[in-house]
C-alpha cells in the first residue's frame, strides 16, 4: 500500500468579482498520484499552476472540492487533528516569515513538542538541541533569534522544527528557492541525509528543474492544475513524453 494515494483530486477557489458575483476558479483538476514510503516526489511547474495549493490541501491548510486522498490507507480528512502533525509536516519557502521572530531558536524547534506533548521545557530544550545537531546548526546558537541567522541556517531551523514530531511525510514548498545557489546545494544534501536517517517520504516542490532532478526519485509535472507527466525522475528528465515538459527543460538555464 502506498503511503499517500491521491485520486482525481480537484480544488476550486471561489472568489468575488468587483460586481459581487461569485466566480469559481478550478486550480487542481483530476490530480492522481501515489507516493511510497521513503520516496521523494518532486513537483514542478510554472508559477500559478497549483503547486502550493496542492501542498496546502495535503497538509489540510486548505480543503478540497472532489476526489480522494488517503494517507496510510486512511482518508486524510478523517485523521485525528492531534495525530496529524505526527504524520505530515511542512517546510515553507520563506523561513523568515514562517519563524516567530520573538522566539529563540530552540523554542522554535521545540514548539511542536511543547504543544502536543506533556513534557517539561528543559526536556523539550534537550530534544531541540539534539535536533539542531542533526540539521547542522551549532547548539551554541540555540538562544539566538531568527534574524541572527543566515537564510540557509533559518531554513535549517524550519526543517528541524518540522522533524521534531518524527513525521512520515515532509512536504517542502520551494524550500531552497530563496537561498544562494551554493547554500541550496548544502540544504539539498542535508535533506537527502535526513530522508535516510528518518526514513522520510518527501514531496519537494520547486520551479527549478535542476534541483528536482537532483533530489527526487519520481517527478510530477503540473500544468494549469493538471498532471501532464509523472514518472521516475531519470525518465522524465531524459526522455520527456509531453511537449510541455520538453518546453520546461528547454527554458531551464
Ligand atoms: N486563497 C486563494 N484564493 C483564490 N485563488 C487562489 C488562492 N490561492 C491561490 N489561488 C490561485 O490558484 C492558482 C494556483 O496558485 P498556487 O499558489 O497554488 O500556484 P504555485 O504553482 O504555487 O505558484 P508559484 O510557483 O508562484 O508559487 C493561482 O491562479 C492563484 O492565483
Ligand atoms: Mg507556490
Amino acid at each position: 500500500m502506498s503511503l499517500l494515494s491521491v485520486k482525481n483530486l480537484e480544488k476550486s477557489y471561489v472568489t468575488k468579482t468587483m460586481l459581487g458575483k461569485t466566480q469559481e476558479h478550478k486550480v487542481l483538476k483530476q490530480v492522481s498520484f501515489e507516493l511510497e514510503s521513503n520516496q521523494i516526489l518532486g513537483i514542478v511547474g510554472e508559477s500559478g499552476c497549483g503547486k502550493s495549493t496542492l501542498a496546502k490541501v495535503l497538509t489540510r491548510l486548505e480543503s478540497f472540492s472532489a476526489g480522494e486522498i488517503k494517507f496510510d490507507g486512511k482518508d486524510l480528512r478523517s485523521l485525528d487533528s492531534k495525530e496529524f502533525p505526527h504524520l505530515i509536516q511542512m517546510v515553507f519557502q520563506d523561513p523568515y516569515q514562517s519563524l516567530n521572530p520573538r522566539k529563540k531558536a530552540w523554542e522554535i524547534i521545540a514548539d511542536p513538542v511543547l504543544v502536543t506533548e506533556n513534557i517539561s521545557r528543559s526536556e523539550a530544550k534537550k530534544r531541540a538541541l539534539a535536533m539542531m545537531e542533526k540539521v547542522g546548526l551549532l547548539t551554541e546558537t540555540s538562544e539566538r533569534y531568527p534574524h541572527q541567522f543566515s537564510g540557509g541556517q533559518r531554513q535549517r531551523l524550519g526543517i528541524a522544527r518540522a522533524l521534531m514530531l518524527r513525521p512520515k511525510l515532509l512536504i517542502l514548498d520551494e524550500p531552497v528557492s530563496a537561498l544562494d545557489v551554493s547554500i541550496q546545494a548544502q540544504v539539498l544534501n542535508l535533506l537527502l541525509k535526513l530522508q535516510k536517517e528518518f526514513q522520510l517520504s518527501m514531496i519537494f516542490i520547486s520551479h527549478d528543474l535542476s534541483v528536482v532532478k537532483h533530489i527526487s526519485d519520481k517527478t510530477l509535472v503540473l500544468y494549469f492544475g493538471e498532471i501532464v507527466e509523472i514518472g521516475p525522475s531519470a525518465e522524465v528528465f531524459n526522455k520527456p513524453q509531453h511537449s510541455y515538459t520538453q518546453k520546461l527543460l528547454d527554458s531551464a538555464p
